[in-house]
């Protein structure tokens, strides 16, 4: 069967999410270790029986809910491929917008960086890849995460990054920083959402926090005051429906400057404050 038959009839027969075709596409792409401008270049090309057995048993899976991230190993985030895992969340596109916030701000140009969650790196190697005088320090609760980021910043040679476990700020020395970014878990333990769709294979521990969704963030929020220097900037992503609650906690920690911004889709996303000079 040819390339263009075998998408054309994968993506009539199985309704695999919003994005059928596309992730019809990258499965396939991942099956014939090619780029996808090659399935448009060679549309009449033959699919050999094995890779069809392959391709047919990932489309299965992503039948069964399985995200295309975790099936094919890997996600794009800013100029990165990462590799993921299901130890942590799939990076996600509205957290890009953390990254140009922080980006945009006005820090020293050898500024120290503290990505609290890092997960698979996303936003610290990001930060890093583009500011290469900055000295970046990511941390995790999970090992699994921590070495999965290790393995993303190896990939990139991001010798500006140093990763380690530590639950918050437990495991980091007291030092200030110039900036602190973080995407903590932030969905309410009951969210209907996290039983459908591709969250249902994430872990929790990257999800939910406590009953409101805000556990983790009043921590970060009331702690970081410690760990910033003098004008240094929070810039946090929460949950669409959380910028109120958000501000409120930083401007109960003392931040001056509090402003949230909204994502593509005009939700309330990335709320910053600076702590005071
Ligand atoms: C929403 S995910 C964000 C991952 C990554 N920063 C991103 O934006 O794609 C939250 C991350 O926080 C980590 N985490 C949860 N509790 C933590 C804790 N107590 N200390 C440190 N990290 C924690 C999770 O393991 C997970 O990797």
């Amino acid at each position: 069967m040819t390339i263009a038959k075998l998408l054309q009839s994968a993506t009539a027969a199985n309704h695999l999410s919003d994005s059928s075709e596309l992730d019809c596409e990258l499965l396939l792409c991942f099956v014939l270790g090619v780029d996808p401008s090659y399935l448009k270049t060679w549309p009449e090309r033959q699919v050999s029986d094995d890779h069809r057995e392959q391709f047919d048993g990932l489309l299965q899976r992503r039948v069964g809910g399985e995200p295309v991230a975790y099936l094919i190993g890997s996600q794009g985030f800013w100029s990165l491929d990462l590799e993921v895992s299901p130890a942590t969340l799939i990076p996600r596109p509205e957290t890009e917008l953390l990254v140009e916030v922080a980006l945009e701000l006005s820090l020293p140009e050898q500024a120290s960086v503290l990505d609290l969650g890092t997960g698979t790196g996303a936003i610290a190697l990001a930060l890093a890849a583009e500011r290469s005088y900055w000295k970046v320090c990511a941390v995790d609760l999970q090992q699994q995460a921590v070495d999965l980021a290790e393995r993303n910043r190896q990939r990139y040679q991001l010798n500006n990054v140093t990763l380690f476990a530590s639950d918050w700020f437990a495991a980091i020395p007291t030092q200030h920083f110039d900036l602190i970014v973080s995407n903590p878990p932030y969905i309410e333990a009951n969210d209907p959402h996290l039983s459908q769709g591709d969250v249902r294979f994430e872990p929790a521990s990257a999800l939910v926090s406590g009953d409101d969704g805000l556990d983790d963030l009043r921590l970060v929020c009331s702690q970081s005051v410690d760990y910033l220097a003098d004008g240094g900037w929070l810039v946090l992503e929460h949950g669409f429906d959380q910028g109120a609650a958000v501000r409120e906690l930083l401007d109960r920690a003392g931040f001056v400057l509090v402003e949230t911004r909204q994502d593509l889709n005009g939700c309330e996303r990335i709320t910053l404050g600076r702590h005071p000079l």
